[in-house]
């Protein structure tokens, strides 16, 4: 018989930095759900990758001075190592410039083009012109330019409309036929009340102000619109409208798709409307998660109050970490990050719970059995809550993690750890040993002791794959003994089992000293990440090349756009000889009116040129904001037109 199937997938990370310990949660989750359909024998199609198109990646890129594929390349090679180091087990990485993704995109759109799901239109917007950027009235800040901060005006451009409103009805009455479509089911009102019910507008899906993107196929001057492209990688990366994969029949629809909570609206209403006008099956869940938060905001780049997940990782170790996001956290809610709650989960769960449980447990079967347990046996009543617990364990683990109840089944689990260290000292092993008579009651307890670690160790394989092989090598688990099948029953080890002990699992660490240590690390991290990257110059000159530049200052008396060169501004100069004109690439930063009577820095001995048919005598000094926007030098009003700078 053929398996069952699993398809679960991440969001697409967004490349444009390394990422924080808020993907990694989310990274992290997917992975262990994934991990855990692969024990219980699923056929198992796990996805992740990155999102590498729009006008930010080109933005950074242009200030970086690399190409965009050169920005993303780089970047994309540091989240696959993040997640190697976190042991990530995905089956596939898309990125959404790999060709077949691309190609597959184009048609896509070509496809809900041609079935009238997609068509022509007029964009009305306000529009920043200094940032060539289109806005809608809501993501203005008060009124003007979200990222620059300028007056914007009404505008209109030319762009393509997917009929999202089209598919209003349809979605509510899909959610109500599927109540666990959206989980948590909380979610879903938000989507009903705050973006279906007040009317779903067509949405616009291509944009001609800048390139980095798929182009639309019949119309290239248009790029795909960012989460068109971002959503389809779910189906692409199956070979759907591509020849690089051909399991898109086997594996869709997705089981679930794993996604922070706002971009939920994304993944509940544009993604199944786009597949209803494909008429491709839905997803069979989508699964909002909480973010974690730093003193109540959401961790993220833009606020600069993000955590690396690779330090940690160094100095607590994959398994420890993982464990920590997904015990410590409710999958559906909000959670406060601190280094206080992570270091103090590592001592009381896993190194005084979990790992003594097992040390004590092992060092005492080589103590007074030198490893081997003898085969007699001798219950006793006070057994059969431990060994009850033992055997109900894996029903419980398994009802949570089929509702991604990752903490509840961590719970379950660890329900199980503290009863077997309470049993522990209820049968005391140190004052049996000394009674030869009660050899095979010693036996006993080490064994009833040993299945539970075992039964743990095997549902803990998802959460902690590592340490989960460490403890059943420790306990001499055989193949069988790991498998989960055998984490339903009691009594797989072998009665005559051999442990063999390892090295601490998760050494005890000293909160306060730790505390101070670690602060200091990221902190000399931070510092490190902030220092300007090294700076090539160009060979030494000597006083004399240098004075052969001519700067002088110059007051901006006249200027205007360069007709049909969209990005030139004419500029006349009193110069204080006579006065000159000078052609600049900074239409696209400035209005003219805002330059005139503006005193700047030119280049004065520079041999003429023309661009675009328009003479220059000179140019003026400008750089390079980290956005790639360019800002003149401007220099103080009080020094003299004609002024040389040396
Ligand atoms: O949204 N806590 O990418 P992204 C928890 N490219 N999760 C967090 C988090 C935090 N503090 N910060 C980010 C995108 N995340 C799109 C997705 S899918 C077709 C396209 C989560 O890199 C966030 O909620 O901005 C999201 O699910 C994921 O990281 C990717 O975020
Ligand atoms: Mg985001």
């Amino acid at each position: 018989m053929d398996k069952p199937k699993f398809y679960i997938t991440t969001p697409i990370y967004y490349p444009s930095d390394k990422l924080h310990i808020g993907h990694t949660y989310c990274t992290v989750a997917t992975d262990t759900m994934a991990r855990y359909k692969r024990l219980r024998g699923y056929d198992v199609m796990f996805l992740t990758g990155t999102d590498e198109h729009g006008q930010k990646i080109q933005q950074k890129a242009e200030a970086a001075g690399v190409t965009p594929q050169e920005y993303v390349d780089n970047i994309v090679a540091g989240i696959k190592e993040l997640w190697k180091m976190m042991n990530i087990s995905n089956d596939r990485f898309i990125r959404t410039t790999d060709d077949y993704h691309v190609e597959s995109v184009k048609k896509i759109f070509k496809k809900l083009y041609e079935k009238g799901d997609i068509y022509k239109g007029t964009y009305k917007g306000k529009y920043c012109s200094p940032c060539e950027s289109f806005w809608t009235e809501t993501q203005l800040v008060d009124g003007k330019c979200p990222d620059c901060g300028r007056d914007v005006i009404d505008a209109e451009e030319e762009a393509y409309f997917f009929r999202l409103s089209a598919y209003a009805d349809k979605l509510v009455k899909y959610y109500e036929e599927h109540p666990d479509f959206l989980l948590p089911t909380s979610r879903l009102n938000e989507m009903v009340n705050n973006f279906i019910k007040p009317g779903l507008e067509d949405l616009c899906v291509s944009r001609t102000s800048f390139n980095w993107g798929v182009p639309v196929d019949f119309d290239p001057k248009h790029v795909v619109y960012v989460w068109v492209d971002a959503l389809s990688n779910y189906i692409t990366a199956l070979g759907y409208g591509n020849d690089k994969y051909d399991d898109f029949e086997k594996y869709w629809p997705a089981d679930v798709h794993f996604v922070g909570k706002e971009i939920v609206r994304f993944h509940t209403i544009i993604w199944p409307a786009m597949l209803m006008a494909l008429d491709l099956p839905l997803p069979k869940r989508v699964f909002g998660h909480g973010w974690l938060l730093i003193d109540g905001n959401k961790m993220s780049k833009s606020v600069g109050n993000v955590v690396d997940p690779v330090i940690l990782c160094n100095r607590y170790g994959t398994d420890a970490l993982r464990y920590f996001l997904l015990r410590e956290f409710p999958f559906g809610s909000d959670g406060s990050f601190t280094n206080e709650a992570l270091i103090n989960r590592i001592n009381s769960d896993l190194a005084n719970d979990l790992g003594n449980l097992v040390s004590r447990t092992v060092a005492m079967a080589e103590k007074y059995f030198g490893g081997t347990l003898p085969e007699g046996r001798a219950a006793e009543a006070l057994d059969d809550e431990l060994v009850g617990m033992i055997k109900g364990l894996r029903e419980k683990y398994e009802r949570e993690m089929e509702a991604y109840a990752f903490q509840n089944a961590l719970v379950e689990i660890f329900k199980v750890i503290s009863r077997s260290n309470k049993y522990i000292d209820e049968t005391a092993p140190w004052i049996l040993a000394k009674d030869p008579e009660k050899k095979d009651r010693l036996a006993t307890v080490l064994y009833n002791l040993l299945e539970g670690i075992r039964v743990c160790a095997v549902l803990l394989t998802p959460f902690m794959p590592e340490t989960a092989d460490k403890i059943l090598d420790q306990i001499g688990a055989s193949e069988e003994g790991r498998v989960y099948e055998s984490a339903g029953s009691f009594g797989v080890l072998a009665a005559d089992v051999t442990v063999h002990r390892g090295e601490t699992l998760f050494p005890r660490i000293d909160v306060k000293k730790e505390l101070e240590e670690l602060e200091a690390a990221e902190k000399a991290a931070k510092e490190q990440k902030e220092e300007k990257p090294k700076i090539e110059l160009e060979p030494e000159i000597a006083i004399d090349d240098f004075t052969k530049v001519e700067l002088r200052v110059a007051k901006i008396v006249a200027c205007e756009k360069v007709p049909k060169a969209k990005k030139l501004l004419k500029i006349q100069l009193d110069d204080g000889m006579g006065g000159r004109q000078i052609v600049s690439g900074i239409a696209q930063y400035y209005e003219p009116e805002d330059l005139i009577g503006k005193k700047i820095i030119v280049v004065a001995n520079l041999k003429p040129a023309k661009l675009c048919g328009v003479e220059s005598s000179g140019m003026l000094l400008a750089g390079n904001r980290e956005d790639g926007s360019v800002c003149v030098t401007f220099i103080d009003d009080s020094v003299p037109v004609g002024t040389r700078l040396h």
